[in-house]
């Protein structure tokens, strides 16, 4: 059974659509979803001011508390955190900066990539973040890692965020999303970094249906 499962991995930096198109992709596959970086997020907001003071074993011991499971295929995936799915709580500017700080302890990246590993024994999926080819699945049946400028990352933010009717300020999410791609892109262990044998697409001039069409050709 376990060898019949299959695992893709769709890295890249924020804003870049890995969502939609992992989503979209689950289902076309009919598999499941999985969003690391809500895993990274739940943390981040649960305990990630407090993180960086803590010792591994403080650290161990707030994130044995945790437990996470995925079901359901395509854009019905549900992640839960103690049976609980995750909610709209962590989709915060905030909360993805304290996730991308939590993202940097050896700790925390070691116990998410065993639980994203079992998760993988369970069922098939699509996996979305930011080291999943290069680090947590090496031997993945098909990788992606889309990219595009910070520039074109900030404005489709900016969009989002007016049709959600929430009024910010296009010079500050493209700071906050270089800053982000900063803290991703340089850190130690597990950086934001295309794995070798991942297929690059660059997203900057295609439109969701274009970077769909664009994997999709890829799959036999
Ligand atoms: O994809 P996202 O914006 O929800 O991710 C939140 C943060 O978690 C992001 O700044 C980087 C981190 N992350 C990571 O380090 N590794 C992953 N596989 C997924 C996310």
């Amino acid at each position: 059974m376990q060898n019949n499962l299959r695992v893709v991995t769709l890295d890249g930096p924020a804003g870049v659509g890995k969502t939609t198109l992992a989503k979209r992709v689950a289902q076309e596959l009919s598999i499941a979803y999985l969003d690391t970086g809500a895993m990274f997020r739940i943390f981040g907001w649960k305990f990630g001011e407090a993180a960086p003071g803590m010792s591994e074993k403080e650290l161990d011991a707030h994130i044995a508390q945790y437990t996470f499971s995925l079901s359901g295929i395509g854009f019905n995936s549900v992640l839960s955190v103690n049976g609980t799915p995750v909610g709209d709580e962590i989709r915060t500017e905030e909360v993805a900066a304290l996730a991308s700080s939590v993202a940097k302890l050896p700790v925390v990246r070691d116990a998410l990539k065993r639980v994203q590993r079992e998760i993988s024994t369970q069922t098939s999926l699509v996996a979305e973040g930011r080291d999943l080819g290069s680090v947590v699945f090496p031997n993945a049946e098909y990788k992606f890692f889309l990219d595009a400028t910070a520039e074109e990352r900030g404005a489709r933010r900016f969009k989002q965020l007016q049709e959600m009717g929430k009024p910010t300020d296009l010079d500050i999410i493209i700071q906050q999303i270089k800053e982000r791609d900063e803290q991703d892109r340089t850190r130690e262990i597990a950086p934001l970094v295309a794995a070798d044998d991942a297929h690059i697409i660059d997203t900057t001039k295609l439109d969701i249906d274009g970077v769909f069409a664009a994997i999709m050709s890829f799959f036999d």
